[in-house]
């Protein structure tokens, strides 16, 4: 059981997903700043796994608070939140995460708690979001295996599986792992997802652990193995989920759709509410990460293109959703119109 970001007393325990999947190693993370560079640096990744460290990076910040003025510890939660809303922009859980424990803060505070209780609540709360989430990724596998024929090959991208989340389960190969639970046959093509690889490196690592058939190709084979008929399926997971069902997911994602749409297969989502905003109204308002230009440019040391070339990282594209066949989130399957869907989820 694949388990990536952890509470102990210690700090906060993170599998260097970096290192995999030749070396399995375990960091702890003693400050928020520590948290704050464990997700920019990608020692954790994925849009949920993301937020449940953010949570703990809190958690973690106002434990180490050191004083008695209910002002100063408000302040250097207002500040440790800026700092970790600067790592990534994309996946919207981040904010989702930071927003609901200064929620908990606050009404912490009017219920009169002082300083160590509310340590205590934050704590505490940081460890439900994780639970949660574990939760919800169990539901989509639930809802989302039963979309999955029995012999089916799933083709997926990038890792939305459970080192992209709280744990066990994971989003897309949550949809994977409960449709084999249910008793089908299923195996993975997995996409390797140049340039950062989290396909060849951890969506194989993982499915491997599971005894998962999985099958790895550049991602440049997508379009010739659906044409083979070899694809009954595509589930990815996603970033940020615009209100009208436009899906932010790794760069890569639009294509795949684009692909599948041209062979008539279905093009699912799988990705628990955290990753909805309402806020956004479409796709075109989602910010898109770019990254280092480095991370085409070389692998690890080795240089692949000529110095001083121009070069654009973006890490995510936006699928629009008429080309998304359903969206699986813990209350169930959506599918279009979106905007009325996943509103009514939220609703529940
Ligand atoms: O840059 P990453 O590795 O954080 O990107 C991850 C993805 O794009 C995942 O597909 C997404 O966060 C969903 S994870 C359940």
């Amino acid at each position: 059981m694949i388990i990536p970001v952890k509470w102990s007393d210690e700090g906060v325990l993170m599998l260097d997903q970096r290192l995999l999947p030749t070396e399995e190693k375990w960091l702890t993370l003693k400050t928020y700043n520590d948290v704050a560079a464990g997700i920019k640096d990608m020692v954790v990744r994925g849009a949920p796994a993301i937020g449940v460290s953010a949570a703990y990076g809190i958690a973690l910040g106002m434990k180490n608070f050191v004083g008695t003025n209910m002002v100063d510890f408000e302040d250097e939660l207002d500040y440790m939140s800026e700092v970790l809303a600067k790592t990534r922009p994309t996946a919207v859980n981040l904010f989702w995460a930071i927003d609901r424990m200064k929620k908990t803060f606050a009404k912490a505070k009017e219920e009169g708690k002082n300083i160590s209780e509310i340590k205590q609540v934050l704590i505490e709360d940081a460890k439900a979001i994780h639970d949660e989430d574990i939760e919800s990724q169990r539901l989509i596998a639930k809802f989302g295996g039963e979309l999955i024929e029995n012999d089916s090959t799933v083709l997926t991208h990038c890792n939305a599986g459970a080192l992209a989340t709280g744990g066990v389960w994971g989003t897309a190969l949550g949809v994977i792992r409960g449709a084999v639970d249910q008793g089908k046959k299923v195996s993975v093509i997995a996409d390797e997802t140049r340039p950062y690889l989290q396909g060849a490196r951890l969506t194989a690592w993982e499915l491997n652990q599971d005894d998962i058939p999985v099958t790895l190709i550049t991602d440049n084979m997508s379009g010739h193995v659906m044409k083979k008929g070899r694809v009954q399926a595509v589930v990815v997971g996603s970033d940020r989920i615009a209100a009208n069902g436009d899906v932010a997911n790794k760069i890569g994602t639009y294509m795949v759709a684009v692909l599948a749409h041209r062979h008539n297969i279905p093009f699912y989502v799988a990705a628990p509410l955290s990753t909805v905003d309402l806020n956004c109204p479409t796709g075109d308002d989602i910010p898109i990460e770019e990254r280092d230009r480095r991370e085409i440019t070389h692998v690890k040391d080795v240089q692949l293109a000529p110095e001083g070339i121009g070069v654009s990282n973006y890490g995510f594209d936006v699928t629009p959703n008429e080309l998304v066949t359903a969206i699986i989130t813990e209350k169930g399957v959506a599918r279009a119109p979106y905007t009325e869907s996943l509103r009514k989820q939220f609703e529940e």
